[in-house]
């Protein structure tokens, strides 16, 4: 699908269909769609007037218009309250008119983008989440359906009508960013949603090195012999009860720009969490093919902020491996010794993740970090505390987590803070190591951050558990059953509004 910008009048506008966006307390129809009211015979007013149509957030209406205006079908989308919006309602309205759209067969729209009432100030944010709501509801996972559907409905265009020239420069900005955004989205819900049988960390890293050539930035795969060499017992540890060999990849953007601020993004990239001799219960087991998801998203991130060229250097680790039973595999009991030198019992082999991060987190340091922050499909202790609608956050860093925090709220990936309290790290003590990698029956999101916690004390630092968020069981109006790409907005907007670090 395309968008494209176009200067214009709705009398002069012969599209297929129409668009016009409602709040629920308009009362007044604006000039615009009084003129197709009155073509009409009043039909929108007295739709509006028998509360036929509501203008709720996703509410809908189709009317033909017989040739009374130039546009075949004109469509009313709500889109609330005029005090509930922000740049997700407008996400979600896009995602809507678009789905809609393609479900009557029909190839295109125009919207009339005046109708979204936006503010001069944030009009182009406004249109760049238009943008992507339109890109993200219309992705599809179809690598693996190999008989084609009877009758294929694909939208093509999107036209933004604007009535106002001055803005057409900042609406195709805003559109080239959503585009750049949802391709990265669309990148990490692919990997996420391919089965792990396609993507071993072997794949990935091969994924990783194309996607370095087009991006023309540096990547560089660590394979189990230089493993060996740097000590990453947490990540070999993981690995050696599966046939897949290790790989732990690094990405570099702006490598050079040595004057910058360095940001670290860190990714587990589990490729499959069977809980290795831990073994998961059956059920949902197959889902664990998302325990890659941190890892996804760093690679999307990488991506996005490439084709932007954006000023800072950006650095992403993904340590990578499966989590299997086997007669090689880890037990519980076992000790390893992490690349930072420091030590971890394992007492339970299920708790996977972070004894690859605590590898990642520690080769960190050698970047000399402005900041880093992980993502990791953590603990299903974050999905109990947090269900399904937000992002656990930990870390060690105020100003740091504050510019998450409003990264999130920005790019609706939200995220909330758990306590990060010393009183925690009581219950990863262990007898006979430095650490053990669980921390018992209670606060599970928040002692896995603990186990982190000791190798990231050179640096600020944020922890984000995304257990919860990175898979949706349910389709909404921009986010389909499966993978949900979460993260990947979040770490752009992130950089995209990165000052120099700490504030002065
Ligand atoms: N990958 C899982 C966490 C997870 C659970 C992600 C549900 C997505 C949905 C992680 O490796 C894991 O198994 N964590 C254990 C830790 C426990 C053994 C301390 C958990 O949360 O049960
Ligand atoms: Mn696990
Ligand atoms: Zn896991």
């Amino acid at each position: 699908m395309d968008i494209n910008i176009k200067i214009g009048t709705v009398e002069k506008e012969p599209a297929d269909i129409l668009v016009f966006h409602l709040y629920e307390e308009t009362n007044t129809l604006s000039d615009a769609l009084k003129y197709c009211d009155k073509s009409l015979n009043n039909a929108i007013t007295e739709l509006i007037k028998k509360k036929e149509f509501t203008a709720k957030p996703g509410k809908t209406v189709v009317l033909p218009t017989y040739g009374k205006i130039l546009a075949r079908r004109v469509m009313l989308v709500g889109l609330g309250a005029k005090k509930n919006i922000n740049t997700d309602k407008i996400r979600q309205a896009a995602g809507t008119t678009a789905c809609t759209v393609r479900d009557m067969g029909i190839s295109g729209f125009t919207t009339v983008m005046e109708s979204l009432e936006a503010p001069p100030s944030a009009s182009s944010d406004w249109y760049q989440a238009y943008g992507e709501g339109c890109f993200l509801s219309l992705y599809k996972f179809q690598r693996y359906k190999y008989t084609p559907p009877e009758e294929k409905k694909e939208l093509q265009t999107c036209t933004l009508l604007l009535s106002n020239k001055e803005e057409s420069k900042s609406a195709r900005d805003a559109v080239k960013n959503a585009h750049i955004i949802t391709d990265a989205v669309y990148l990490v819900r692919n990997l996420v949603n391919t089965p792990s049988q396609d993507k071993t960390p072997s794949i990935l890293a091969d994924t990783a090195k194309r996607l370095a050539s087009a991006a023309g930035i540096q990547c560089k795969v660590l394979s189990k012999p230089e493993l060996e060499k740097l000590g990453m017992g947490g990540l070999l540890g993981v690995s050696q009860g599966s046939v897949q060999s290790p790989k732990f990849i690094i990405l570099e953007y702006n490598a050079r720009a040595k004057n910058q601020d360095t940001i670290v993004l860190v990714g587990k990239g589990i490729t499959f969490d069977s809980g290795g001799i831990c073994i998961k219960p059956g059920k949902d087991m197959d889902q664990m093919k998302s325990d890659m998801s941190g890892a996804a998203a760093v690679m999307g991130a990488m991506k996005a902020i490439s084709q932007m060229g954006l000023p800072q250097r950006v650095v992403g680790l993904m340590p990578c491996t499966e989590n299997m039973p086997s007669g090689s595999a880890i037990k519980p009991g076992d000790i390893v010794k992490f690349y930072s030198g420091k030590t971890a019992e394992v007492a339970n082999t299920d708790a996977e993740g972070r004894l690859i991060l605590a590898d990642a987190l520690g080769y960190a340091e050698k970047y000399k970090p402005t900041a880093v922050v992980d993502l990791a499909t953590l603990t299903g202790s974050c999905v109990v505390a947090l269900g399904t609608v937000v992002t656990g956050m930990l870390g060690n860093n105020e100003e740091l987590k504050k510019r998450v925090k409003l990264a999130g709220e920005k790019s609706w990936e939200r995220v909330w803070e758990l306590p990060l309290w010393e009183e925690y790290q009581e219950q990863i003590k262990s007898d006979i190591a430095d650490i053990k990698n669980i921390g018992g029956q209670y606060a599970g999101a928040i002692t896995a951050a603990c186990f982190l916690s000791k190798f990231t004390e050179k640096y600020p630092w944020v922890h984000l558990d995304i257990a919860g968020t990175a898979y949706s069981e349910k389709n909404n109006a921009y986010i389909q059953k499966g993978a949900t790409g979460i993260g990947v907005r979040l770490l752009i907007q992130l950089i995209r509004d990165w000052t120099q670090f700490p504030a002065g």
